[in-house]
């Protein structure tokens, strides 16, 4: 390719970033500009234009009346974690799947007892669809390092989510309802012995609170699964908050002390 042409493609990419686009949503590029003239002509003369191939092949997308007895259906019907990951898989009751590349089920080791929880994933875990492999994942492994526990050892780890949400947004009030039943019976299966919530999203939709993290951390609190069981859990900071702040690493330090506590009965 000629070195001009590569400049200008570089130029165009940029700009298109400077603009806040981060994903592509369809296969194909479309020519907006060549486009255009068609959206002026009178409707009856203009034949029906067929649906982009990507947008035909997909399923419909639930009303958001049933979606959430779906999500309970789906996700009570599951009796191991392949078969969650599978009933997720197939639920049409979110549009974040349509703009998410992959799901992001769990990494880590399921039968390891200590299970964290974050909010959803980024673009790298979308891309990768494994959670927690993007900057932010890499400073909660060399923190967590720090406390002896490795990720190929020592702990299971999955979001609130499993599916990014565009741009990388917090996670609205109705999307985080309608996965709950997900990561509840999530949790029932992978069977852990204690929970570590990551960041406010994590924290108030398990704890069922309106607190904000900063209050909640530094604490064990309960986690209720089902009728009659309650879970151990730790609320502390996003690894993605202490990237951006990091004066907050010293509260994040004394929670994964506490945790290093707790772990080897020593508190
Ligand atoms: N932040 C999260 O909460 N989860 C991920 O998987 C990555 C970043």
């Amino acid at each position: 390719m000629e070195a001009e042409t590569q400049d200008a493609l570089i130029a165009a990419l940029r700009l298109q970033l400077d603009w806040g686009v981060d994903e592509a949503l369809e296969a194909e590029p479309q020519d907006r500009a060549v486009r255009a003239p068609e959206r002026v002509e009178a409707p009856a003369a203009r034949a029906p234009s067929p649906a982009p191939a990507a947008l035909r092949a997909q399923p419909q997308l639930l009303p958001a009346s049933v979606a959430g007895t779906r999500a309970q259906a789906l996700a009570a019907g599951a009796d191991s974690l392949p078969a969650l990951r599978e009933a997720m898989a197939q639920f049409e009751g979110s549009p974040l799947k349509e703009t998410a590349m992959n799901l992001v089920f769990a990494d880590g080791v399921a039968e390891s007892g200590l299970m964290f929880i974050g909010e959803a994933p980024g673009a790298d875990e979308d891309r990768l669809g494994r959670p927690f492999v993007g900057v932010s994942g890499q400073l909660l492994d060399r923190m967590l390092a720090s406390v002896g526990l490795s990720r190929e050892r020592d702990f299971y780890i999955t979001n609130i989510l499993p599916f990014r949400p565009p741009g990388n947004r917090t996670p609205t009030d109705a999307e985080i309802a309608l996965f709950l039943p997900f990561i509840l019976r999530h949790i029932e299966l992978a069977r852990p012995r204690l929970l570590v919530l990551l960041g406010g999203v994590s924290a108030k939709a398990l704890l069922r609170s309106r607190e904000g993290i900063t209050r909640l951390r530094g604490r064990w609190h309960q986690v209720t699964i089902n009728e009659g069981q309650a879970l151990p859990a730790l609320a502390t900071l996003h690894p993605a908050y202490l990237l951006r702040t990091p004066s907050a690493k010293r509260e994040a330090w004394n929670d994964l002390l506490m945790l290093r506590r707790r772990i080897d009965g020593t508190d």
